[in-house]
């Protein structure tokens, strides 16, 4: 059997992505991901409790008690690498990393989006789709590179704009549609199927050479 591939999650608020990620994996022995780790910015959020209801260690690393960006980002680093991640997944991580995160896991960072990128990156993505007028909205789990919501995309799913919608009711539906993509995507990554040329991410049926 091959091997397991270890990833730590990050999570800032309700981590429901973390908890489809997990159930994704809890219900697939070929899942190929071991989530080894959940680490938040802030304490006492949901995605910190998901992770103690399923057993995974969870670490808070605190923004406020860091000098500086690079300062907290090492500080991930190190709590992912000691529970021995490969990888980290973004999940509602509310906070942008330092370069050094990418030079620690390079071509290893995923992050999902709730719009589909290049379209309304930043906070506020559903509510800049809703103001913009846009038909049609989506999810995006992408690689992380050093701008953000910029690296590779990985996947994407379109949701339509419905009348009446506002917020709560779009965010929702885009949420449903990454609850699906991003444990797929994770899946693909964790065998090694994901191979990145240029901006383009190609799944391929064969692990790459070296996974
Ligand atoms: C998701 O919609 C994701 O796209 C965005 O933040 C939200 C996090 O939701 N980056 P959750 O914490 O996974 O429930």
């Amino acid at each position: 059997m091959a091997g397991v591939t270890r990833l730590a999650v990050l999570v800032s608020g309700s981590g429901s992505n973390l908890q489809a990620i997990l159930d994704a994996a809890a219900g697939d022995n070929d899942f190929g991901a071991e989530i080894t780790v959940v680490i938040a910015d802030r304490p006492g959020v949901r995605g910190l409790r998901r992770a103690q209801a399923a057993g995974i260690p969870a670490e808070v690393v605190a923004w406020p008690d860091h000098a500086d960006r690079d300062a907290f980002t090492a500080a991930i680093c190190d709590a992912a690498a000691r529970h021995g991640a490969a990888g980290l997944v973004l999940a509602g991580f509310m906070r942008v990393l330092a370069p050094v995160a990418i030079t620690r896991f390079p071509d290893a960072i995923l992050n999902v989006h709730p719009a589909l990128l290049p379209a309304f990156p930043g906070a506020d993505a559903v509510r800049q789709a809703l103001d913009y007028g846009v038909a049609v909205t989506g999810a995006t789990v992408h690689f992380v590179d050093e701008q953000v919501d910029h690296g590779p995309i990985i996947s994407q799913s379109a949701v339509p704009v419905l009348p009446g919608d506002d917020e709560r009711s779009l965010h929702a539906r885009i949420q449903a549609v990454e609850h699906r993509i991003y444990p797929e995507a994770v899946k693909a990554f964790a065998h090694g199927r994901l191979r990145t040329v240029g901006r383009r991410v190609v799944w391929q049926q064969v692990p790459i050479e070296g996974n």
